[in-house]
C-alpha cells in the first residue's frame, strides 16, 4: 500500500541535496510512503501514482522530532521546588532524592501509566522517536523495573543507577559505585541499550564516572553522560575520551570543551527547558556551532529540572535564549537527535528512512520559533502510520 502526502508547502528534508539550506526545505512537495518508510520525495507536480493520497493545502511537513534525553520512569512531582526556585533558591541533584521515595513506593502499572501520559504528551508535540532513563530507582530492583517497563515503549533505553547517591548510601559512595557497576548492571543489562552518569557537582566525580561507564562499556552498553550542568567540571572531557554518542546539558562550557567536542564523535546536547526550569545561564549555541559541534536539542522530559514534553516549546527557547538559528534548532531537534542517539534511519526524509513526519498547521517551520507556546502540530505519523490528529 502506497500512500502520498502531497500539496505541502515547506517540506523540511535535512538532506542537503534535496533542497536548499541546512535543512534541505522543497517548497510545493510531495512524498510517498511505502511500508513505512519514506519511497520518495520531489515536487508535487511529479508525484507517482499512489494507492491513497492525503492533501495537506499549503502546510508544512517536517521530520519527526527525536527526542534523546528524557527521564520519564519516576512517580510524584516537584512544582513547590519550582516555586521555590522562581524565588531565587538555586537548584541542586539533591532535590532527585524526593522523587526516588516516591518512584520506589510506586506499583508498576503507576510508574508504566504515567511514562505513557508522558508519552502521548510528546507525540502530540511531534516526538516520533524518545529515549528514556532509569535513575530514580537506585535498588537493582527499582532500576531493573523501571528499564523493563521502558523497553516495552522504546528501543531506546539507557540505566541511570548513577543518578545520585541515594540516602541509604551517604558515606559509602564507593560501595554503591560498585553496586551500579556489578550486581544492578547484571540486572538491567537485558533491558538497557545505554549507559549514564550524572557527572557534576553532588552526583558523581569523573573517576567515578569512568568507572561507571566503562563498565557498562564492558559489558556492551554504548556511553552517554550528564555533563557541565552545574559547573565546569571534567564531564565533557569524559564524554570526548570515552567517545559518549552525546554529552548532555552542556551549560558551561570551556574553550577547551568545545575544541575536544568538535575533534569527536560526541553529540553536544542541549536541553533549554532545563536552563528555563532551574533559572540557570543558558549556554550560547553559537560557540557550538562556529567550531563546528554536532547540536542536539532534547526536552529532558523529568519532574525537577525541566517537566516539559514539548519539543516546539524547547526549539522556541532554543532560539531566542540560546543563539540557536532557526534552521539549526529544527536540526538539531531532528537530525541532532538522531546522531545523538547514533541512529540512521530517523531525523531525516529521505528515500529509505523511517516515514517519521509532522505535519503544522503553519506554512513553514519558521512558525515553531514564530509562534511560541501555540500548538501547531496537526498530525504526526510514525513509520508511515498516524499516531496522533489534532481535533477538529
Ligand atoms: O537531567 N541532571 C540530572 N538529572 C536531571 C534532573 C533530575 C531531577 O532533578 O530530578 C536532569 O536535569
Ligand atoms: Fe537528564
Amino acid at each position: 500500500m502506497s500512500i502520498a502526502i502531497t500539496n505541502i508547502g515547506s517540506l523540511v528534508t535535512n538532506d542537503q541535496s534535496l533542497g536548499s539550506g541546512i535543512l534541505g526545505e522543497i517548497s510545493n512537495a510531495s512524498l510517498v510512503i511505502e511500508n513505512g518508510k519514506i519511497a520518495w520525495v520531489g515536487k508535487t507536480n511529479d508525484v507517482p501514482n499512489t494507492d491513497q493520497q492525503i492533501d495537506v493545502v499549503g502546510k508544512a511537513v517536517i521530520p519527526g522530532f527525536v527526542d534523546s534525553h528524557a527521564h520519564l520512569l519516576f512517580a510524584g512531582e516537584r512544582s513547590k521546588e519550582f516555586q521555590a526556585r522562581m524565588k531565587g533558591e538555586k537548584y541542586s541533584a539533591g532535590g532527585i532524592k524526593s522523587t526516588v521515595a516516591a518512584t520506589r513506593e510506586a506499583t508498576n502499572e503507576a510508574l508504566e501509566q504515567n511514562m505513557l501520559r508522558l508519552v502521548g504528551e510528546m507525540q502530540k508535540s511531534g516526538i516520533t522517536t524518545f529515549e528514556t532513563k532509569s535513575g530514580y530507582g537506585l535498588t537493582t530492583e527499582d532500576e531493573t523495573r523501571a528499564l523493563q517497563i521502558a523497553a516495552k515503549h522504546t528501543t531506546e533505553t539507557t540505566f541511570l543507577g548513577a543518578h545520585v547517591v541515594p540516602s541509604e548510601y551517604v558515606g559509602k559512595e564507593d560501595k554503591y559505585v560498585e553496586l551500579v557497576t556489578g550486581e544492578m548492571l547484571d540486572s538491567v543489562f537485558p533491558y538497557a541499550k545505554w549507559i549514564d552518569v550524572f557527572c557534576d557537582q553532588g552526583a558523581f566525580d569523573v573517576d567515578q564516572a569512568r568507572q561507571i561507564l566503562q563498565a557498562g562499556i564492558d559489558k556492551g552498553l554504548l556511553p552517554r553522560i550528564h555533563a557541565n550542568q552545574l559547573t565546569q567540571g571534567g564531564g565533557v572531557r569524559l564524554a570526548v575520551e570515552l567517545d559518549c554518542a552525546s554529552a548532555d546539558h552542556c551549560t558551561y562550557l570551556s574553550d577547551k570543551d568545545i575544541e575536544l567536542l568538535a575533534g569527536s564523535n560526541t553529540v553536544a546536547t542541549l536541553v533549554p527547558g532545563a536552563e528555563f526550569s532551574t533559572r540557570a545561564t543558558y549556554p550560547n549555541a553559537a560557540r557550538l556551532f562556529d567550531a563546528g559541534v554536532n547540536v542536539a536539542i532534547a526536552t529532558d522530559c523529568n519532574p525537577g529540572s525541566s517537566y516539559t514534553t514539548s519539543m516546539p516549546f524547547c526549539i522556541a527557547l532554543a532560539i531566542r535564549e540560546m543563539g540557536f538559528t532557526p534552521e539549526q534548532a529544527l536540526w538539531s531537534a531532528t537530525m541532532g537527535g538522531a546522531k545523538a542517539l547514533r541512529r540512521t534511519d530517523v531525523g531525516a526524509v529521505v528515500v529509505g528512512q523511517s516515514a517519521d513526519l509532522v505535519v503544522l498547521n503553519a506554512p513553514s517551520y519558521l512558525h515553531l520559533g514564530y509562534r511560541p507556546g501555540v500548538d501547531l502540530v496537526s498530525e504526526v505519523f510514525k513509520s508511515g502510520k498516524s499516531i496522533y490528529q489534532e481535533k477538529k
